[in-house]
């Protein structure tokens, strides 16, 4: 985009890694003016490190289970988010609660995708909740990180139909193909500057 500077973005993920793939192609496809200078993941066996090291992308693990405590877990993320100290942090599958110390320190620069409508169904297993719940629309969130789990300001949401017959992997599956085209194109707008948070709410310009 003439006159937009390359923002840098820092991705965490935990596992799989379908959304890191998603923003590593919109990337790649120019939809997002970026480039990914880190994946920082707290699993030596997430697939998420095959996906950087096909896309050049440097790996660094902070190995969650061999970290003497919830602290020293949190200091050694904290420094390798330093390190990297990008223009955004996206987590993509990043299955633990940040720190009020790393928040803080990033405040206004992480945003989060959750696979349900916020605030309905935060935490763990929200497709799972909704149904169980007998929802008959859920979907997909990003919004940007604060102090409280899967709490922070909206900056888009996609709306998925609950169908008759849908279990948990069906209605993850479909959420998760939403997902894909959420979570890059709220990367894309921050990095445009396009969003304006007032309060609670993102504006998008
Ligand atoms: C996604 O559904 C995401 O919303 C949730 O965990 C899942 C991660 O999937 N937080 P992937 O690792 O991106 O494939």
């Amino acid at each position: 985009m003439v006159g937009t500077m390359k923002k840098r973005i820092a991705v965490l993920a935990s596992g799989r890694g379908s959304n890191f793939q998603a923003v590593i192609e919109a990337i790649r496809q120019g939809k997002i003016p970026a480039t990914c200078s880190a994946l920082i993941t707290d699993n030596p066996r997430a697939y998420a490190i095959e996906r950087a090291n096909q896309a050049g992308i440097p790996v660094t693990v902070i190995d969650y289970s061999s970290c003497p405590s919830r602290e020293a877990y949190e200091y050694a993320l904290l420094k390798a988010m330093q390190q990297v100290n990008p223009d955004l942090f996206v987590l993509a599958g990043y299955m633990r609660i940040l720190g009020t110390s790393i928040v803080r320190s990033f405040s206004g620069k992480i945003i989060n995708i959750h696979p349900a409508l916020l605030p309905s169904f935060p935490g763990l297993h929200a497709q799972r909740n909704a149904l169980d719940y007998g929802v008959k629309v859920s979907g997909c969130t990003v919004h940007f990180v604060d102090e409280s789990l899967d709490c922070g300001p909206i900056i888009l949401q996609r709306c998925v139909s609950v169908r008759d017959g849908d279990d948990e992997d069906l209605l993850a599956e479909r959420i998760l193909n939403h997902e894909h085209e959420c979570l890059p194109e709220a990367i894309r707008l921050f990095c445009e500057g396009k969003l304006v948070m007032n309060g609670r709410t993102v504006r998008i310009i």
